[in-house]
């Protein structure tokens, strides 16, 4: 199966999304909750209906660019910020070949689980490129046995140390205390600083 910009498309278009809460994740609501700054560059990469992104608007962030390779959840987003909020900020594409930044603050949610395995390295690698020195990526990440069946791939704090300890300092990983009851005891709620 290849993970690729027609596979998720045809998701959207078919309504598979199980991944999808309809609104932002709990745990990123509350670290958003407490961010302070607004005028952060922030990305939400992977970013599909874009809830988390649309807290932030709600929350009078302004600074934040949002990256999806399927176009069809980028629409419905733009169909729910004002039509003021600019365009270029609603970016299609394939993360792995997007050139912006440098951000100050990278947020996961289930975008990483979404890729396929023998992207995770590279995956930590476009991240770290991504960030300013000391830069966050923060969000959240499954903690469930991997298997080849997937998405979502799962994955242990033990693993996500060894992928982002190179470019990041492991500032909190660990279990996440509001995740949505069926996600709960699964997910992990991370800060991970580029060095
Ligand atoms: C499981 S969904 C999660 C969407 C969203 N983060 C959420 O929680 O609702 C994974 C998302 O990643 C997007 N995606 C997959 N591979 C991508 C890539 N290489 N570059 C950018 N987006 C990608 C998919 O289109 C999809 O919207």
């Amino acid at each position: 199966m290849d993970l690729n910009k027609t596979y998720w498309q045809q998701r959207y278009l078919e309504g598979r999304t199980g991944w999808d809460l309809g609104a932002a994740s709990p745990p990123i609501q509350a670290y958003i909750d407490q961010l302070g700054r607004t005028d952060q560059r922030i990305l939400v990469p992977g970013a599909g209906r874009g809830f988390e992104a649309e807290y932030l608007y709600r929350k009078g962030f302004a600074n934040f660019t949002v990256l999806d390779i399927a176009p069809f959840p980028l629409k419905q987003l733009a169909d729910r910020l004002p039509p003021e909020f600019p365009a270029e900020r609603l970016v299609e594409g394939d993360f792995f070949e997007y050139s912006g930044g440098p951000f100050d603050l990278i947020l996961e949610h289930t975008f990483f689980c979404a890729l396929p395995l023998q992207d995770r390295t590279r995956y930590a690698e476009k991240m770290a490129e991504l960030l300013r020195p000391g830069g966050i990526l923060a969000g959240l990440l499954f903690d469930f046995p991997l298997t080849p069946d997937g998405p979502p791939f799962g994955g242990s704090p033990e693993e996500y140390k060894t992928l982002f300890a190179p470019a990041f300092s492991i500032r909190v990983l660990e279990r996440a205390r509001n995740s949505i009851p069926p996600r709960a005891g699964r997910e992990l709620f991370f800060i991970f600083e580029k060095k």
